[in-house]
């Protein structure tokens, strides 16, 4: 979703600024626009398209200055244009505002200033531009008209401003949209993320919400009152890693690959945070984990484990349907949140109402230092890396594996728990090799399809549900995933001659009322693809997978799942790192 980026020093701004969009490309964006200020005069450049594109279409390297911001967008207010794009500015060209976020209040307030301003766009983001011109022309500095500005406009944002007014400044706030400082001895640096500076900087300090964080000679964090506030930095331990495919042709591939990697890291935690945990899971009232996406599939496969190995009924709510059910949530609710960005907004909105209800908060996040993780009262860190294709592929095995630890933890197994994830995820490569080919034949066939359906029975359901998200967001092949049983309940319906039906049935328990399942589509045509150990006559094609124990298997279904969307992506002539109107970091409710 949006980025943000802000560099002053007494060095050119813009290859920093330009470098820094760059980290977060991945993120998802549709324009990109960079904003300098020199002797006096806004240099601003921007339009729709990828970065390198406006980079060169606009000159931006060539945008002079040693202060700037810097922005790729993923519209939410107005169309993909030009107009649309980041920086915005206010009537005189002499203040340049990024935004992330949405400011809900927009319409009223530009309605407000509709008669004295100029408005170009039709974004929220535009009146806090000129806002800003208002106050600034009243006589305020940049940081108070900032802190006006922050009384005026309701919603979430991460928000950065320069003047030509106040060169070498920077003025930023937050509330409720992630915003980090970084230093370098003179060079200071602010973003969304930190790994849009992290080359350059592993000193960061955090913005909080009602913050104003002024960056000059100085860096100075000021409260809604205008009184200072103690901000501390710290070092990040995150190893910066160019993002590159090596040799692969997507990240998402790469990703894949890394897979077994991911989960012997996940595996590396302090025990002694693990036992806490899964103690505190055992003795509260209720434990509810909330997710969105794919981490929501990975709570569901908690869930289940939690259930199977430890006795601990939890529930799953979705992130934007959790603050629907605070009435429910109190001191005695231990709540999971499990965020591979630790970023996403409508998991936050659901933590920040518990909190305020009292609720424990833990969580399972990627991003070290991210919004989710600073709000728990515990928080593990999956520690598979920069995740850089849009589809989560690498990070959902590395909650998995965590959420084994935890489960085997919680019924005073937490060693062989271990040991056994590891085996399984030894058998992982071999899946990857065995089925690679296979796979991307059977996407071939399927690749016109409209429509897959993706059925399972207890712990891989969620499976069967993650298999179908995957599909959908890079292939744009509608896909459901279903409980086996919860097929002839409607869906069934849907099935004609040639429908593809991802059929997930180990060797387990499971196997016999799955295949009755799939027997039902067979009869109407389906073209049933079985995902087991065994072949079957019922399957038109089968995937090969691992004989594991019955706990075990979505670690090593899900990953023929995942080749399967990609292949069908790629055989469709899309790009799976990059699926159309979706962003890796959903920082929007
Ligand atoms: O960063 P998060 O794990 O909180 O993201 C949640 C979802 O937005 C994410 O899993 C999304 O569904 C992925 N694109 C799925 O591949």
């Amino acid at each position: 979703m949006c980025g943000i980026v802000g560099f002053t020093s007494d060095e050119p701004a813009a290859p920093v600024l330009l470098r820094g969009l760059k980290c977060l490309e991945y993120r998802g964006y549709d324009s990109a626009g960079i904003a300098t200020i020199c002797n006096g005069q806004l240099n601003c450049g921007k339009d729709v398209g990828k970065l390198d594109e406006v980079c060169t279409n606009h000159n931006l390297i060539g945008l002079v200055g040693n202060t700037g911001i810097g922005h790729v967008r993923w519209a939410t207010h107005g169309g993909v244009t030009m107009e649309n794009a980041h920086p915005h500015c206010d009537c005189k060209q002499e203040i340049a505002v990024v935004h992330n976020g949405i400011i809900d209040n927009y319409e009223e307030l530009r309605a407000e200033l509709r008669s004295e301003h100029c408005f170009k766009s039709q974004t929220d983001t535009e009146i806090v531009a000129h806002l800003l011109e208002e106050y600034v022309e009243e006589g305020l500095s940049l940081e108070a008209a900032m802190r006006k500005v922050v009384r005026r406009i309701r919603g979430t944002y991460s928000i950065a401003a320069i003047s030509v007014r106040e060169p070498g400044r920077l003025v930023a706030t937050r509330k409720d949209g992630p915003l980090v400082v970084g230093r370098d001895g003179n060079r200071k640096f602010i973003a969304s993320d930190a790994l849009a500076f992290m080359e350059h900087t592993h000193d960061v300090a955090y913005v909080e919400d009602g913050d104003i964080v002024v960056l000059d000679e100085d860096i100075v964090f000021t409260n809604e009152d205008g009184a200072a506030v103690d901000r501390a930095f710290k070092t990040i331990d995150w190893r910066w890693d160019e993002p590159t495919k090596q040799g692969y042709d997507y990240y998402m591939m790469k990703e894949i690959t890394e897979t077994p990697d991911a989960i012997r890291c996940a595996l590396e935690q302090d025990k002694d945070l693990i036992l806490d945990m899964a103690m505190n899971i055992l003795r509260a009232k209720q434990v509810v984990f909330t997710a969105c996406g794919t981490s929501r599939y990975a709570a569901l496969v908690g869930r289940y484990l939690f259930s199977r190995l430890a006795g601990k009924f939890c529930d799953v709510i979705m992130g934007s349907e959790f603050h629907y059910f605070s009435d429910s949530v109190d001191k005695n609710t231990l709540v999971i949140a499990i965020s591979q960005s630790g970023e996403t907004a409508d998991v936050i909105q659901g933590v920040k109402k518990a909190r305020e209800n009292g609720a424990t908060i833990f969580s399972m996040i990627n991003m070290i230092g991210s919004s989710i993780a600073r709000m728990s009262d515990r928080s593990i860190y999956l520690n598979c890396g920069p995740e850089i294709g849009v589809a989560a592929t690498k990070s959902f095995m590395s909650q998995l594996a965590i959420l084994y630890l935890l489960a085997f933890t919680m019924a005073n197994r937490m060693d062989e728990g271990i040991q056994k994830v590891r085996d399984v995820c030894d058998t992982i490569e071999g899946v990857i090799e065995t089925n690679g080919l296979r796979v991307e034949r059977i996407a071939g066939l399927t690749k016109h399809n409209n429509s897959c359906y993706y059925i399972a029975r207890g712990i891989n359901f969620a499976i069967a549900a993650e298999g179908a998200l995957k599909l959908k967001e890079i292939s744009y092949i509608h896909a459901e995933g279903m409980p086996a049983g919860e097929l002839k309940h409607g869906t069934l319906a849907l099935i004609e001659k040639g429908t593809p039906v991802v059929v997930i049935c180990p060797k387990d328990y499971t196997f016999e009322e799955t295949l009755a399942n799939a027997a039902e589509t067979k009869a109407r045509g389906a073209f049933v693809i079985g995902v087991s150990e065994e072949n079957h006559a019922m399957f038109d094609e089968w995937i090969e997978i691992h004989a594991t124990e019955e706990i075990f298997y979505p670690l090593v279904t899900v990953v023929p799942l995942q080749l399967l969307a990609y292949y069908s992506a790629v055989a469709r002539g899309n790009d799976p790192d990059r699926p159309r109107n979706l962003a890796k970091s959903v920082t929007v409710k």
